[in-house]
């Protein structure tokens, strides 16, 4: 069925990729924002591993990152007990309705997706699995009858593309998809990168000396990389939308989200500021004031991995109740026999 009853929380889903290490973009973005919202809607929150490998992944720090995400989330404040989070290849529907999603997703549709037209850009050879990325993006989303999809604004694309293959998908068989709506939060939907604050902070620019906060990094080293982070020649501490300023409007965003101030309320804390370095070293004593339980907690939670595996394998349970009786609906719209 694809409405659910109406006295139920929302529904929200996303998902996270196991590649690289969370960095502050993803937390301001996405992970601090799901995790206030536990309270008031049933959360499915998914390690998207899939995902991952349509990039080349080392097996073993495959398993490590993916460990180590869910013990970030954790640490974040993620409960178990009000949200579900699960690893992706754990659920084996996650595969399964990609594939049927595919044969009804024209691929002039994903051919036009901007993250695929930029991966293809800087690759010399590109896996089917890039191409197809926002077809599995689409499953996860479906499985769940999912209201929500809170994403950063990066990720809107392909959660429209989700409601185009959902509509289709209905079209042909009958209702059974639920149109899911994309979230993007209204402040940190766009986290900068440091060095250079006109590129988004992201996880393939994470080698990059002083480009991004990583979650798990130590005080002195947060410190350092804001106090070096790109402004521009002049004093003004203001958000603005002019690229010369873009340093100083990422640096009051991050603040911003952090004290959960608006606009006007974040430029006065700094009217009587001394100049950007001032700013910068509030800013560095916020995330490092943000940023230090979640540190604290992760390597706990790290300390005993059997348990973290215990805590993924009861989201798997919760996760796959949901997700098989989904695929039994797909499989019986499409035509498939049940097996005895
Ligand atoms: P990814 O790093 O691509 O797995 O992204 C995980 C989540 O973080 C998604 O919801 C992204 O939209 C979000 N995200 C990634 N980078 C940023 C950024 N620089 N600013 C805000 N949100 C981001
Ligand atoms: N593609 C998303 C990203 O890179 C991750 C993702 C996979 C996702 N499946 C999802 C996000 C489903 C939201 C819902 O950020």
């Amino acid at each position: 069925m694809a409405i659910r009853k109406t006295n139920k929380l929302p529904r929200v889903f996303s998902g996270i990729q196991p590649s690289g290490s969370v960095h502050l973009g993803n937390y301001l973005g996405a992970i601090k924002g799901w995790i206030e919202r536990q309270e008031t809607k049933e959360n499915f929150f998914c390690i998207v591993d899939l995902h991952a490998i349509t990039n080349w992944q080392d097996p073993e720090s495959l398993r490590h990152q993916t460990r180590s995400l869910a013990a970030v989330l954790f640490a974040a404040g993620l409960s178990p007990l009000k949200s579900t989070l699960f690893v992706q290849s754990h659920v084996s529907a996650h595969s399964e309705i990609a594939w049927i999603l595919n044969c009804v997703t024209p691929i002039g549709w994903l051919e036009r997706m901007t993250q695929y037209k930029d991966k293809i850009a800087n690759e010399e050879s590109v896996s089917t699995g890039i191409l197809d990325y926002p077809v599995l993006m689409a499953g996860d989303i479906l499985l769940y009858d999912t209201d929500e999809v809170p994403v950063g604004e990066d990720q809107k694309q392909h959660v429209e593309l989700t409601r185009d293959i959902a509509r289709r998908f209905n079209n042909i068989y009958g209702e059974s998809f639920v149109i899911p709506e994309v979230v993007i939060p209204k402040v940190g939907a766009r986290i900068m990168g440091l060095n250079d604050p006109l590129v988004k902070m992201s996880k393939s620019h994470e080698h990059i000396r002083g480009h991004a906060i990583a979650l798990l990094e130590e005080p002195k080293e947060i410190e350092r990389n804001i106090m070096r982070s790109v402004t521009d020649s002049g004093s003004e501490i203001r958000f603005s939308d002019e690229p010369e300023k873009a340093g100083v409007n990422n640096l009051l965003g991050i603040y911003g989200v952090i004290m959960k101030k608006n606009r006007s309320l974040v430029e006065k804390d700094f009217v009587d500021s001394s100049g950007y370095s001032g700013l910068k070293r509030r800013v560095a004593e916020i995330v490092i004031e943000e940023l230090r339980p979640i540190r604290k907690a992760y390597y706990e939670l790290m300390s005993d991995v059997s348990e973290l595996d215990r805590l993924l394998a009861k989201g798997r349970d919760k996760a796959e109740q949901i997700a098989s009786l989904k695929m039994q609906d797909v499989k019986t719209r499409v035509g498939f026999v049940k097996p005895h």
